[in-house]
């Protein structure tokens, strides 16, 4: 008797054939169900063609930015009429106001219950709900986390209709950090890549080549260099100490210069006894787009859009001119000071860290505040930040990633906690959020320290 085909001996059969040939690597990612991403982004394509009017909802950071712009780009091609609406995250408020066929992207997999039929949704947050019309690659065996974002999906609907390239669809994936976990793009993202105008090269990962040295090592995130991390003096001395002008930019420093450098700062990193995975970080894959590291564009598409002005970001992608340094200057120095401020906050609950933004720090930065803390206190537990808005209060939470990979997943984590205070959550399994009612703080800690520990089996 033949053994029966299970699952993973067919998932198997898929990672041998996928050895041998690479153009066919999207279309093996098959559900257990039997329909593959591909060909269900075929479906979700047909009956958009078939919508006369389209209202298309998606989330203002910089992977909803490029999602919309894909998705206005390609019904634009064929002629259907389409309204957006850029919203911070989904409320019931902005769901009862759809009455239109509402084209969803990169969010919706969180409120599915609250979805009809006269909808699609292509959102590579993590959700296991079924929804008829979703895009969603967790169904199919796919990370959305690393292997495809949400302006990826989106590409993968609109390309049904339409044949431009996959540029802002990596722009989209690279605004939503999915080349941080394994130091490049992945999955999926790595085909779109083929198809876009954006480059790959090998180069130093921290952000900033062009900047003045002592200023690109001093503000590096990933990784943050102790003992320079915000320290421009030190940065400074540590330049001159090893021989190299600091003013200079990277780009402009000569091979032996460029060596000596990285052997410096990872020296420091040894010593101060960072894992080699946080180490090889430094040096790896970079991705251009017309000479420029493709970051600064999802930056600057991230801020545009957190600031309230989605339109003129979507407009940006569309047009393709990315001209906003003054706004993003405006938003780096705001961030500085919310990160000072929400310092002076952070408490302590049964070893879970958090601060309350009150009506300082804005709603929608809030997240972006914390991981940013994160990063640079190298926390070992998950760090959770309020805030203010008009609805309630907004929580953020981030991880560090080697909490992840023991079992950590904030999404379901905040999503539980929230929706037990009569609030709604969701996100990734390092980075989520969630809106409660004012008032609820406390009770939302220990819901939440709750959660964590039965995650964790602490
Ligand atoms: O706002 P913040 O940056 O903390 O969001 C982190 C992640 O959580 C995002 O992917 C966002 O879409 C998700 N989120 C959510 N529900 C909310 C707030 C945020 O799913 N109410």
């Amino acid at each position: 008797m033949k053994a029966p085909i299970t699952p993973l001996s067919f998932f198997k059969i898929l990672a041998f054939l996928s050895k041998t040939n690479h153009n066919l690597l999207i279309s093996w990612h098959i559900s257990y169900w039997g329909m593959g991403i591909i060909e269900k982004a075929r479906e979700i394509a047909g009956i958009i063609e078939r919508q006369d009017e389209i209202c298309i909802v998606t989330h203002c950071d910089a992977d909803g930015i490029t999602g919309a712009a894909i998705a206005k780009k390609a019904l634009d091609e064929i002629g259907i009429k389409c309204e957006i609406k850029v919203v911070r995250y989904l409320s019931r408020k902005i769901l009862q106001g759809v009455d239109k066929f509402t084209w969803f992207i990169d969010l919706g997999n969180g409120n599915i219950a609250g979805i009809n039929g006269n909808a699609v949704i292509t959102d590579h947050h993590f959700s296991n709900e079924y929804h008829e019309r979703a895009l969603n690659p967790f169904y199919y065996g796919i990370d959305g986390e690393t292997e495809i974002s949400a302006a990826g999906l989106a590409y993968l609907v609109a390309s049904n209709f339409s044949d431009f390239d996959a540029t802002l669809a990596i722009m989209g994936a690279i605004g939503d950090l999915q080349d941080l976990r394994f130091g490049r793009l992945t999955g999926i993202n790595r085909q779109l890549l083929k198809n876009s105008k954006v480059e790959i090269k090998k180069d130093i990962r921290i952000y900033g080549r062009k900047k003045p040295l002592y200023k690109m090592i001093a503000y590096a995130t990933d990784p943050v260099i102790p003992g320079i991390f915000k320290r421009v003096r030190n940065a400074i001395g540590f330049l001159s100490r090893i021989d190299i002008d600091y003013k200079k930019s990277w780009n402009e420093c000569s091979r032996e210069e460029k060596k000596k450098i990285l052997s410096e700062l990872i020296k420091i990193l040894v010593t101060k006894g960072f894992s080699y995975d946080y180490i090889t970080r430094i040096f790896g894959e970079v991705y251009e787009l017309d000479g420029e590291d493709i970051r600064e564009y999802a930056t600057l598409l991230n801020s545009i859009g957190k600031y309230g002005y989605g339109m003129e970001a979507i407009k940006m992608c569309i047009e393709e001119k990315f001209d906003g340094k003054n706004l993003l200057k405006k938003h780096r120095s705001k961030i500085c000071n919310y990160i000072e401020y929400a310092k002076k906050k952070l408490d302590e609950y049964k070893g879970i860290y958090y601060f309350h933004g009150g009506n300082y720090i804005m709603d929608t930065v809030v997240g972006t505040v914390a991981g940013m803390i994160l990063r640079e206190e190298d926390f070992s537990t998950p760090l959770l930040a309020f805030a203010e808005n008009e609805e309630g209060i907004k929580v953020s939470a981030r991880a560090p990633y080697n909490l992840v990979e023991k079992g950590l997943n904030l999404s379901i984590a905040m999503k539980n906690a929230a929706e037990m205070l009569g609030g709604n959550g969701g996100g990734h399994k390092a980075a989520a959020g969630a809106i409660i009612p004012k008032g609820m703080e406390e009770r939302f800690l220990q819901i939440f320290d709750a959660e964590i520990r039965n995650q964790l089996t602490l």
